[in-house]
């Protein structure tokens, strides 16, 4: 590992190098909060891509240091490890399609990382993202704190977007809270979205909310149907580095993550979409907000919808 850069104290190891992984890689690397392992298995991929981004290093000013490879021996001692490896949605086919295909890829993926790293914090992309986090928890026997998957904050983030555009106002106005499953289970709850602390439900009509919440709960899917070949990465490398650096600089930030939950909100045993405080510890605190009855029957129901898939992978009984 020639070069490698001392200066900076994290270490983040994001398995996956295609579009989310690599534009995760170069969101972490210019924003230089930690130096980059970037792996993939096919030869070449990883390393050509962490070199190009290192490139841009003296045109941006960045000090984070990246390497590509293709084994998991200079991913050792990461503090952060973003799992992205997988097959990707192609148009028709839902995150659920992706279950047993994934379910390889992951697991395998997880037994490689936990032999350098261990104890490090996951963090889960690769879809069907709620059953692939129960899966690095159950594979990994991790605490529950250090996994967690990338889920409503990219569908905050989507109808955070819609909002700002339809009430022409700064996307730093909106504060959006989507729970739930990411897909077609999420529980978008409108009156605790905000702006400027304004209650959503009361700065916008109930159909054009109703019409926001569709576009949210289909974004993926609006995504996909445009690209034809591949799903968004964009957004979702944002998401991914948004809360890594939320748990390496220690920032004790509010955002919802898929988290395994044992009992909170009612639910216990498997991993669905909550509001978590994310620090170096990983999850610090799984936030309870008190919810309508239709809205906890929401939840509920998507978590069922989530334990289905997880049932599907046949690991069976233990857990985490
Ligand atoms: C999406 C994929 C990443 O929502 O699940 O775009």
């Amino acid at each position: 590992m020639k070069n490698w850069r001392h200066n900076i104290a994290s270490k983040i190891t994001i398995v996956g190098a295609g579009n989310v992984g690599a534009a995760c890689a170069q969101r972490i690397a210019e924003r230089g909060c930690a130096d980059i392992v970037l792996v993939d298995i096919v030869n070449g991929l990883p390393q050509g891509k962490a070199l190009d981004i290192l490139e841009s290093a003296p045109l941006l000013n960045f000090d984070s240091h990246l390497i590509g490879t293709n084994s998991y021996d200079e991913t050792a001692n990461s503090d952060v490890i973003i799992i992205t490896s997988g097959l990707g949605r192609k148009p028709g086919m839902t995150r659920d399609d992706l279950l047993l295909a994934n379910m390889k890829i992951v697991t395998g993926v997880i037994h490689n990382v936990m032999s350098y790293s261990p104890d490090p914090i996951i963090i889960m992309v690769t879809n069907p993202v709620d059953a692939m986090t129960y899966l690095a928890l159950h594979t990994s026997r991790l605490a529950r704190n250090r996994v967690f998957g990338l889920s409503g904050v990219l569908d905050s983030a989507r109808l955070s977007r819609f909002i700002a555009d339809e009430l022409e106002v700064p996307v730093e106005n909106v504060s959006s809270l989507v729970m739930g499953e990411h897909g077609k289970n999420m529980v978008i709850i409108p009156r605790l979205t905000t702006v400027s602390g304004i209650p959503l439900t009361k700065i916008l009509a109930p159909e054009a909310i109703d019409r926001l919440v569709a576009r949210t709960l289909k974004g993926g899917a609006e995504i996909v149907g445009l690209l034809k070949t591949g799903s968004a990465f964009y957004a979702p490398s944002a998401a991914a580095a948004r809360m890594a650096e939320a748990v390496i600089l220690d920032k004790q930030e509010v955002l919802p993550c898929a988290a395994y939950l044992d009992g909170e909100y009612g639910i216990k045993g498997t991993v669905i979409g909550v509001p978590v405080k994310l620090g170096r510890n990983g999850i610090e605190q799984i936030i309870e907000l008190e919810l309508t009855p239709e809205e906890g029957q929401a939840l509920a129901g998507s978590a069922e919808a989530v334990k289905e898939l997880v049932r599907a992978m046949k690991l069976g009984s233990e857990e985490g």
